[in-house]
């Protein structure tokens, strides 16, 4: 509902999802606008199990813009919100100015105050700031009531926060533009489209704090010429196949595309100087896992794709997810007195056979993987309607639970 005359805050609140590139982005044109070198495509993953949850306050009393980040207060200046909530605003003008007086009362001259959280935790590694800039724009632009193509502002956010903008498959098509403007996400697929499709999230114990993805990705585009080589030459075409492979739900040609995608990405990141290792030892055991247990079945079941550090994320169809988690299980132990080691959707449980843990026969790395999110494709930005789940008060301050 819109603000009203009265000092009582217009307020909405949002959830955003998280998405994993099967084609990745890797590297910049444009640092400030967020241009990406090549074209990438995601998989929304759904909300019952990761999402962030944003709340937007507008007040006519509010002094100035504010954020809170997972319960604590941060820097509203940081270049790239400021991006986004400018490109809000403009567009909220230029409404008004188009001639809708009804905008008059939405109060999009007013101070904002923004409250965010992830329900999954830091540790899991997760791109959080794809949600985190999808859920921002998505609940601004309720907020003002602005409409139409959004991806481009939550691209200026993150890059791949563009492709939460949407559920199910989604490509980022990188654009020619100098200003960026054919720079936007597109669904390829929704979400009900492939519902056999499952994810895991394999969270390793993580050893350290790995490079990130701006400024990894900033070295790279210096002295990496197999990534200029990749991105001119290698994703245009795993572009076209890997939305056949989507659209014919062709497994295997999708695990493959995927696997060799993700392999590539880390291979610019070697080629990086000074070098940028993003995979761990438990990562390399996933990566073995992986192939010997497609080669045990003479075809592949299981695909494996890693972003800016040692996380797993794994496609499969929901046949095979009791199995492969319990071969995960074996081959990493998990601490017998921890808490559970699969969250997420429930998965039955099998037994390993003798001959699959043979004919695998890797050495089990014992509490190399905390712990399993079980989840599948999902749908894209939500408004949530019930008031009470909103993250700030009536008087626009964090509330105490969060
Ligand atoms: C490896 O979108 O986090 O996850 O645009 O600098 O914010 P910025 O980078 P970011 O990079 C994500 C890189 C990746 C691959 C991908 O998601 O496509």
């Amino acid at each position: 509902m819109p603000g009203d005359s009265m000092d009582k805050p217009n307020t909405v609140t949002c959830t955003a999802p998280v998405n994993i590139a099967v084609i990745k982005y890797w590297g910049k044109r444009n640092e400030e606008l967020i241009l990406p070198i090549n074209s990438s495509l995601s998989v929304t993953l759904h909300q019952d199990q990761l999402k962030t949850t944003t709340t937007v306050a507008t007040s006519r009393s509010f002094q100035e813009d504010r954020i809170w980040l997972n319960g604590k207060e941060e820097d509203i200046t940081h270049p790239r919100l400021q991006s986004c909530l400018r490109e809000i605003r403009r567009l909220a003008r230029k409404r008004r100015n188009d001639g809708d007086p009804a905008l008059d009362s939405m109060g999009f001259s007013h101070k904002v105050h923004i409250c965010s959280i992830n329900d999954f935790p830091t540790a899991a590694g997760l791109a959080s700031s794809a949600a985190g800039f999808a859920c921002l724009v998505y609940t601004l632009s309720r907020v003002f009531d602005v409409e139409g193509e959004l991806s481009g502002i939550a691209r200026q956010g993150s890059g791949s926060a563009c492709r939460s903008m949407y559920g199910g498959f989604v490509q980022w098509i990188m654009g020619q533009k100098d200003d960026g403007k054919d720079s936007l996400a597109q669904q390829v697929a929704p979400e009900t489209h492939w519902p056999e499709l499952r994810v895991l999230v394999l969270v390793a114990s993580a050893e350290r704090k790995p490079v990130g993805s701006t400024s990894g990705m900033q070295t790279s585009v210096q002295t990496s010429r197999l990534l200029k080589h990749r991105a001119e030459s290698v994703v245009p075409g795993r572009m076209v196949k890997m939305i056949e492979a989507v659209q014919r739900k062709d497994f295997t040609a999708f695990a493959e595309l995927t696997m060799k995608d993700s392999n590539q990405f880390h291979a610019t990141c070697l080629d990086t100087y000074p070098p940028i290792f993003y995979l761990s030892s438990v990562s390399q055991q996933v990566i073995n896992l992986v192939h010997r247990y497609n080669r045990h079945y003479g075809e592949t079941r299981v695909a494996y794709t890693f972003d800016a550090g040692p996380n797993a994320v794994i496609y499969m169809l929901q046949q095979h997810v009791p199995e492969f988690v319990q071969a995960v299980q074996h081959f990493f132990p998990p601490e017998s007195n921890g808490g559970q080691f699969v969250k997420g959707l429930p998965v039955n449980h099998v037994a390993l056979s003798e001959e699959l843990r043979r004919s695998i026969g890797l050495e089990p790395l014992p509490k190399g993987i905390s712990y399993v999110i079980s989840t599948k494709v999902g749908p894209g930005p939500c408004v949530v309607e019930d008031p009470t789940q909103h993250l700030l008060g009536s008087d626009g301050l964090p509330k105490e639970t969060v």
